[in-house]
């Protein structure tokens, strides 16, 4: 089964073709990050106008590589939200329209949710995938950590087909923490990938900010550490202390001990076999390096998509697409 996949939630315009649910056999993304990047953060006006010239060509570059004929594909799996609005209008009215001409069933996902998906996918172009575990059914039952830039979600996965929310963030995702502090930090944006590559040189243990744990819960809060470093940098004694190095280390120290904290008390808890994580900060190395050392402790596979899929695209809606499909295929428009 072809499925086409496209992802328009937020600066990307992504399409993919997955066979199966599993095989990736396009993969293309044109983001206009770099467009944002002076205002320091995505500006949905210039999101949207950039995806209405580029859906077409993208869809027609994911067909072309994947040498398939859009008649031949079995239905279109395309993000219906979360995500800004105007973006997803683009994303969503493309697919429908092309749904109504060639008669093909679409299929409607969650993009948070998605994010996991993108844990089952391999393609023979990609070299890397031959390096990572294949995801099978005896994986399951597993715990899923999604933590993007909008988003910090923990879900239970009984099986491919069957997942339920566990807990989210109560105000801010741990990407929006990382954007912010790295705005704070003048550090420019997109502030994960560059607060994560600070961090290397950075290793400091004077410096703690304090993070929620919110302990009996399932939930997460990260709006608390973002005003722990506003007025750790605010006073000027520290500035001169302390190297933007130190202070971004210190800082990404804490939102990983949560995450890592929460995922293990939910798979414990939970017996799950398996850790997923996904989602823009699932990109961080640190984060990477200490769920997998956590997970070994423990006897939990933990499963970590490629850095490329971590950020947002396309396989990951057609992969999530494919299952609801196969589990319902009547409920698609
Ligand atoms: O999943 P994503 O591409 O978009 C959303 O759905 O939100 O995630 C983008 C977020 C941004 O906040 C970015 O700063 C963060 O992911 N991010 C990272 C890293 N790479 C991207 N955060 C921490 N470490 C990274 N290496
Ligand atoms: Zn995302």
């Amino acid at each position: 089964m072809y499925i086409l996949g496209i992802e328009t939630s937020c600066d990307e315009t992504a399409a993919c073709i997955v066979k199966n649910g599993r095989l990736m056999l396009s993969h293309v993304v044109a983001s206009s990050l770099k467009e944002h990047t002076k205002y320091g953060g995505v500006i949905p006006e210039i999101a949207s106008r950039r995806q209405l010239e580029l859906i077409s060509i993208v869809i027609q570059k994911a067909f072309a590589d994947a040498r398939i004929k859009s008649k031949n594909i079995d239905a279109i799996a395309v993000t219906q939200s979360p995500g800004l609005i105007g973006s997803l209008l683009v994303g969503l009215s493309f697919a429908r329209s092309l749904s109504y001409h060639l008669r093909k069933p679409l299929i409607l996902v969650d993009h948070v949710k998605a994010h996991l998906y993108a844990n089952f996918l391999f393609s023979k172009s990609i070299k890397e995938f031959e390096l990572q575990p294949r995801f099978q059914n005896k994986n399951f039952p597993a715990v899923g950590l999604v933590a993007s830039g909008g988003h910090t979600s923990l879900y239970f996965l009984r099986d491919f087909y069957h997942s339920h929310l566990l807990g989210q963030t109560r105000d801010d995702a741990a990407g929006e923490a990382f954007d912010k502090v790295a705005r704070l930090l003048k550090l420019g944006y997109p502030g994960g990938p560059i607060i994560d590559r600070l961090s290397r040189q950075g290793k400091n243990s004077r410096i703690r900010f304090p993070c929620a744990e919110l302990p009996e819960t399932y939930d997460f809060s990260f709006s608390g550490i973002k005003t722990a470093v506003l007025y750790f940098v605010n006073k000027q004694e520290n500035i001169r202390q302390f190297s933007t190095r130190e202070i971004a280390y210190a800082f990404q120290k804490s939102i990983i001990h949560v995450l890592v904290k929460k995922c293990l008390r939910a798979c414990l808890k939970l017996k799950a076999a398996t850790l997923l994580i996904g989602g823009g900060v699932a990109a961080n190395s640190a984060l990477r390096d200490e769920l997998s050392a956590m997970s070994r402790r423990h006897h939990i596979q933990c499963f970590t998509p490629l850095q490329s899929l971590c950020l947002d695209n396309a396989g990951m809606i057609a992969c999530l697409g494919y299952f609801q499909f196969r589990r319902s295929p009547s409920k698609n428009s």
